[in-house]
């Protein structure tokens, strides 16, 4: 700080107000791809020039898609306006966007497969080093259009996101469709006395778009701090989790609930610390989301050694059941995992199952006086 004189100071906070201002929530400028490129900069539907897309740079083979465009015999559409970029092999979009150092934000785009069997998109912010590989390949909703979520620590003030396909595939064409790319601050959950675990009624999360009700997928996530879901990880190789909102779906308690769609593939897990030897009490609601899924379901939850089994019967419009479960823990770090047992699909063939909402977690053990422990140690 020492180099700087007074006014390069307040020119710094002034940035750093407008950067907070910029990174509101919603949509990236142009994140629809509505604003269209000049006529005299594609060749078809391919994107000729770098800037060509208004806010976005491009870097291979993009093509600026509109909807009701035919591809061989597939009629391509598009979930938001009228218009989609796809990206070919090794072709990314990208948008500086301005963020706040140090905050957390996810990342909300749909992506739609086209031809291609097991895509997967790169995104990424640089100045680096955070990046991550979204597997695409599983298709959860009819239309074929999913938003998914992924998220970033912001190291720098302005960052550049990046969605990039590396693809091996021999037509160019058979890229990935990308449409709607929003961007949200996320605000971790702390653990508290009362509840022990992070973000555990999953209120926290990506940025849902108000008019898309198809959820957002949660992708694969090993690391609790950069996960869009706050506190949770994804365990997974492919399969994602399902953000709900009250506003489309059924929802146990407050404004968001998961739904696990993959089955055995897929759980849901936090570490969370306690104290080997003290007993503590899990408790969530498993419930369906409203959403035609029916028929016998079954939701495992974990902690430490302990396991309890829900069983519940969906009708598909809505409500849930609680369930708890004691255990001692046996570590310093316990995991809690929530696993759905039953694969479940809708009248429309695609995959669906229970909700879990509503998690607390909280110590039933009487406080050892500090007194006795001294003298066992
Ligand atoms: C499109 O490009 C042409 C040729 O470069 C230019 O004359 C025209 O003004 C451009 N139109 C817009 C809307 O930018
Ligand atoms: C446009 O694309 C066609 C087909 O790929 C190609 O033959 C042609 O040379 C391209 N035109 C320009 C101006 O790049
Ligand atoms: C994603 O792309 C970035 C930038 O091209 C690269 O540095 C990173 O290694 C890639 N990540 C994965 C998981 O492939």
């Amino acid at each position: 700080m020492a180099f700087y004189n007074g006014a390069r100071v307040v020119a710094l906070l002034l940035l750093v107000s407008t950067a907070a201002r910029a990174a509101g929530d919603g949509l990236l400028l142009n994140g629809n791809f509505e604003y269209q490129p000049n006529k005299s900069q594609m060749n078809g539907t391919r994107v000729m020039a770098e800037y060509a897309i208004p806010y976005w740079k491009i870097t291979g083979f993009v093509e600026y898609i509109s909807s009701g465009q035919k591809q061989s015999d597939m009629l391509l559409t598009v979930p938001e306006g009228a218009h989609a970029v796809r990206l070919g092999n090794e072709a990314s979009i990208q948008q500086q966007i301005s963020v706040t150092r140090v905050m957390y934000y996810s990342i909300t785009f749909s992506a739609a497969r086209t031809c291609a069997q097991s895509e997967k998109l790169n995104v990424s912010v640089a100045p680096g080093p955070e990046s991550g590989e979204l597997p695409i390949q599983t298709v959860y909703t009819s239309s074929g259009w999913d938003s998914y979520a992924w998220a970033f620590k912001a190291k720098r003030g302005l960052v550049s996101l990046i969605i990039h396909n590396h693809g091996e595939d021999d037509d160019p064409a058979c890229g990935p469709l990308i449409d709607s790319v929003a961007i949200k601050t996320l605000y971790p959950p702390q653990a508290t006395q009362s509840n022990m675990l992070k973000n555990g009624d999953f209120e926290e999360g990506p940025y849902m778009f108000p008019n898309a009700p198809w959820g957002v997928m949660v992708p694969p996530i090993s690391e609790d701090d950069h996960s869009p879901l706050p506190g949770w990880m994804v365990m997974s190789d492919t399969k994602a989790v399902k953000c709900v909102d009250s506003a489309h779906y059924a929802v146990p308690h407050g404004a968001r609930a998961v739904e696990l769609v993959s089955g055995l593939e897929t759980a849901l897990m936090q570490e969370v610390r306690t104290v080997p030897g003290r007993s503590y009490r899990l408790e969530f609601s498993v419930g369906d989301a409203g959403d035609g899924c029916l028929g016998s379901m079954q939701v495992k939850g974990y902690a430490g050694q302990g396991c309890t089994t829900v069983t519940y019967n969906s009708q598909g419009t809505g409500g849930h059941t609680r369930a708890s479960l004691e255990f001692a823990a046996v570590a310093d770090t316990t995991r809690v995992v929530f696993v759905s047992s039953t694969y479940t699909t809708k009248w429309d063939g695609t995959l669906c199952g229970p909700v879990v909402d509503d998690a607390s977690l909280v110590c039933v053990s009487q406080q050892q006086p500090p007194a006795r422990r001294l003298l066992r140690l």
